[in-house]
């Protein structure tokens, strides 16, 4: 909730809009500058490269270390949410994991992959790249993150890139298991249909589609945890807690696009909705 400190004031200015929305039905136009300068002041519009972009500090610093700094998007370039979030039990709220380096030596965790054979190693030696994750600044990663970005495909908000075009046009290939036993569940035919949600009333337009999703996430991500497993069982479903980070904003405000980009969901949404 750290990025949402200190923003009562769009908050309300939000809900004010959305209040207006229930009123004129949410299909109707909207009053194109009045969004433009309530999604203007909402916090997520950093630069893009800060963007789900982690500082670890609470160990590092009790054990005189800089800070480490974990960004998503060179991560997740590489591998699909589920190999960190399921196959290495990385938590998605931010220090639950609780990492020490007694774990990732022993190989969990980030020692996982930086073991010196897939990415560079959290061990102790002649070399050592201690000071490539407890960085003691950070102008390295921004310039590996203009390069990163300049070839793909942009979006508004978020780290500027949109991800799920990344994927379909094949500039990105995130990798979906680390072990090649882990075998993938697949999508149960009835769940291929995108769905409508609606348990705010009155209803949005809204849909879900799990098939978007399952390339990057199992089942386990989102159910039980975020969202009831029966239709439209999700209690006080509104966009006011989604952009708190609760339920479509646990990922939609922190790693995934946020929820600035309003028509990604509302498709039929009129007016602009991107700030130029
Ligand atoms: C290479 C590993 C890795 C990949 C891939 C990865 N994550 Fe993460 N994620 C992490 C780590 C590490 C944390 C921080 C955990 C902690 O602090 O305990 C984290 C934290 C998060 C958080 C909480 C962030 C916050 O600010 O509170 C969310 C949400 C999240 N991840 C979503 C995703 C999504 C969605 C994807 C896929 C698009 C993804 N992650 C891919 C490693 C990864
Ligand atoms: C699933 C594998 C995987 C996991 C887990 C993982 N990394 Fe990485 N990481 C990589 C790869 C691959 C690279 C790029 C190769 C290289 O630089 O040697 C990389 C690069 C990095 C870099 C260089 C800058 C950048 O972002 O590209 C940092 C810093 C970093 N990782 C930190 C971490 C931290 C901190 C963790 C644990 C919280 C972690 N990584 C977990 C695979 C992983
Ligand atoms: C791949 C990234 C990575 C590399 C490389 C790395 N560390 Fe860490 N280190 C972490 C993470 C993540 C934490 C946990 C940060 C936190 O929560 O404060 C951590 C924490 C620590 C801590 C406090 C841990 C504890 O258990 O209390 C020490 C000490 C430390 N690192 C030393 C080192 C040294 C020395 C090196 C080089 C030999 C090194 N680290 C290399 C990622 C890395
Ligand atoms: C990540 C997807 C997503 C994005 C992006 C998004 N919304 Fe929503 N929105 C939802 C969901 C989910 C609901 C509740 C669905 C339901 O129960 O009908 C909702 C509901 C609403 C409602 C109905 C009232 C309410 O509180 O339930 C309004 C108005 C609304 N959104 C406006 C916006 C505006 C304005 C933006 C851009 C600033 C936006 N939304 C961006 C997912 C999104
Ligand atoms: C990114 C989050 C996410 C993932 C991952 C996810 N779901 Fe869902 N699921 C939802 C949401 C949101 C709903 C609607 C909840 C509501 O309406 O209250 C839903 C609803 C459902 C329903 C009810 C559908 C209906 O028509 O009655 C089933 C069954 C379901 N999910 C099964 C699964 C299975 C099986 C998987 C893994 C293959 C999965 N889900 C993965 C978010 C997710
Ligand atoms: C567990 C994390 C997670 C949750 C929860 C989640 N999403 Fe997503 N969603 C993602 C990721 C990752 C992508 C890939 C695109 C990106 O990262 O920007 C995505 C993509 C999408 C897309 C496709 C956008 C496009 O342009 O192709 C839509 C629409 C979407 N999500 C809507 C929703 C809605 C509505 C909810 C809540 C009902 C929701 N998501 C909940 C992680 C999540």
């Amino acid at each position: 909730m750290k990025i949402l400190s200190g923003s009562k004031q769009w908050i309300t200015a939000v809900v004010l809009l959305m209040s207006t929305f229930l009123l004129c039905g949410i299909s109707q136009a909207l009053d194109r500058s009045e969004l433009v300068s309530i999604i203007k002041t909402i916090p997520p519009n950093g630069p893009f490269w800060k963007y789900g972009t982690l500082e670890m500090r609470r160990r590092a610093k009790k054990a005189g270390m800089p800070a480490v700094v974990f960004a998503h998007w060179s991560h997740r370039a590489r591998y699909t949410c589920r190999v960190c979030h399921e196959e290495l039990g990385f938590s998605m709220r931010a220090g639950d994991t609780g990492i020490s380096r007694s774990q990732y030596v022993a190989g969990k965790y980030c020692g996982a992959c930086h073991d010196g054979v897939t990415a560079f190693t959290v061990q102790e030696g002649v070399v050592r790249h201690c000071d490539k994750c407890h960085m003691k600044d950070t102008k390295e990663l921004q310039k590996q993150f203009e390069e990163f970005a300049g070839d793909l495909p942009f979006a508004t908000f978020g780290n500027g890139i949109d991800w799920s075009e990344a994927i379909k046009n094949g500039s990105i290939r995130p990798q979906n298991a680390l072990t090649s036993e882990k075998s993938i569940v697949q999508l149960p035919e009835k769940l291929k249909l995108p769905m409508k949600l609606g348990t705010a009333a009155p209803r949005s337009d809204v849909t879900f589609s799990h098939e978007e999703h399952f390339f990057e996430l199992d089942c386990s991500a989102c159910h039980p945890d975020i969202f009831n497993i029966k239709k439209k069982g999700t209690k006080a479903f509104t966009m006011e807690n989604n952009i708190y980070g609760n339920y479509c904003g646990v990922c939609h405000m922190r790693v995934a696009f946020p929820m600035n980009d309003c028509k990604r969901c509302h498709s039929q949404m009129t007016g602009n909705s991107s700030p130029k």
